[in-house]
């Protein structure tokens, strides 16, 4: 049995945080506002010279360092992000050029708010199948750069940031032994006009900004989440009280509440991390995870469940042996 080992994590977060009452003083909105309806607090927004490629390689050197692993080692890196440095080559080509280990396979993977589940099911087969012995999974964005800084209604939601894992091919003959146990992904390409970006190469020859209708996506979020953790946890054969920890996609807060209510599930098995980033799209998941690791509450041995639903729709949820 080959399975794909989490070996260690890593973040990184641009140096400037812009708290809401800041944001308050550029639009009409309020600290009272923002926190109440989505639990956001603090952002972090990229400054000149941050770039979703430099966020991506910050993340990916703590990886690598948590892991023990030279970044020589690694033959596949997979970048998520809606928001690549240029339209092309991809964003992953030059982290691995930046890191230093040419050669491998190298390649951007765009599901939006669900880029880090989808790269991580890529990441899990090309492992099993011995495509690639040792990767880097990598979410990474920088959304203030496609916001809409006029409406107040999706400018207070959206944070930069990156978020990075190294997963290692092993194998064991232990049911129990360390590594991805199932992921599960999906797409509904009947909503695109929820959630997406009013331009790009190959329409309007520009970059276009995010447009979202909220409550619309809200509700869908909560059913499809919900619906794919219990898809993920049937086939894995196990029930919610035996997870240690949901690493969810931090879009809002009450979103996480109501997945989680939804699902019995406890709320201080949830990890939370909306309050500091807002929502980082694909880099929101591995924020998470690697907070969570970095403050000792995620531990060797343990059961955890990441999941993610944004753009497209697409939706995921992947579980794993920690
Ligand atoms: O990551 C991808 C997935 N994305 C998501 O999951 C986002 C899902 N959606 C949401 O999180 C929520 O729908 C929002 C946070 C975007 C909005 O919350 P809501 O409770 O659904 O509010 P709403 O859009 O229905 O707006 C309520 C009111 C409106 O005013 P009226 O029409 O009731 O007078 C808005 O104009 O709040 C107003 N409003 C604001 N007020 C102050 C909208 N944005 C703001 C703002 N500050 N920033």
């Amino acid at each position: 049995m080959r399975r794909s080992v989490l070996l260690g994590t890593g973040s990184a977060l641009p140096e400037r945080a812009v708290s809401n009452l800041e944001l308050a003083e550029q639009v009409d909105t309020s600290d009272e506002w923002i926190v109440e309806r989505t639990g956001i607090r603090n952002r972090h927004i990229a400054g000149e010279g941050e770039t979703t490629g430099s966020l991506a390689v910050a993340a990916a050197r703590q990886a690598l360092a948590a892991a023990g692993i030279e970044a020589k080692a690694i033959d596949l890196i997979i970048v998520a992000t809606a928001t690549p440095d240029q339209t092309f080559p991809a964003t992953a080509t030059s982290v691995q050029h930046m890191l230093g280990c040419n050669g491998g396979i190298a390649f951007d993977v765009a599901a939006v708010c669900s880029g880090f589940l989808y790269a991580l099911g890529v990441a899990d087969s090309m492992l099993r199948t011995g495509m690639a012995t040792r990767a880097l999974v990598i979410g990474a964005e920088t959304f203030s750069r496609i916001l809409d800084w006029e409406d107040r209604a999706t400018c207070v939601l959206f944070g930069d940031g990156a978020g990075a894992i190294v997963l290692e091919a092993r194998n064991s003959d232990d049911a129990d032994a360390p590594g991805v146990l199932v992921t599960k992904l999906h797409a509904d390409g009947a909503y695109n006009e929820l959630l997406y970006v009013d331009g790009g190469p190959a329409t309007t020859g520009t970059v276009g900004k995010l447009r979202m209708k909220g409550r619309e996506v809200f509700r869908h979020a909560v059913t499809n989440l919900s619906d794919v953790l219990r898809e993920t946890l049937d086939e894995a054969g196990i029930e919610v009280s035996d997870l240690d920890w949901l690493v969810p996609h931090q879009a809002n807060g009450r979103i996480l509440d109501a997945t989680a209510r939804k699902l019995r599930m406890a709320p201080e098995k949830v990890v939370v991390t909306v309050d500091r980033h807002a929502n980082t799209s694909a880099a929101s998941v591995p924020l998470a995870l690697d907070a969570a690791v970095r403050d000792g509450r995620i531990k060797p041995g343990q059961l955890i469940m990441l999941e993610a639903m944004g753009g497209g729709f697409t939706w995921g949820a992947s579980l794993i042996r920690v």
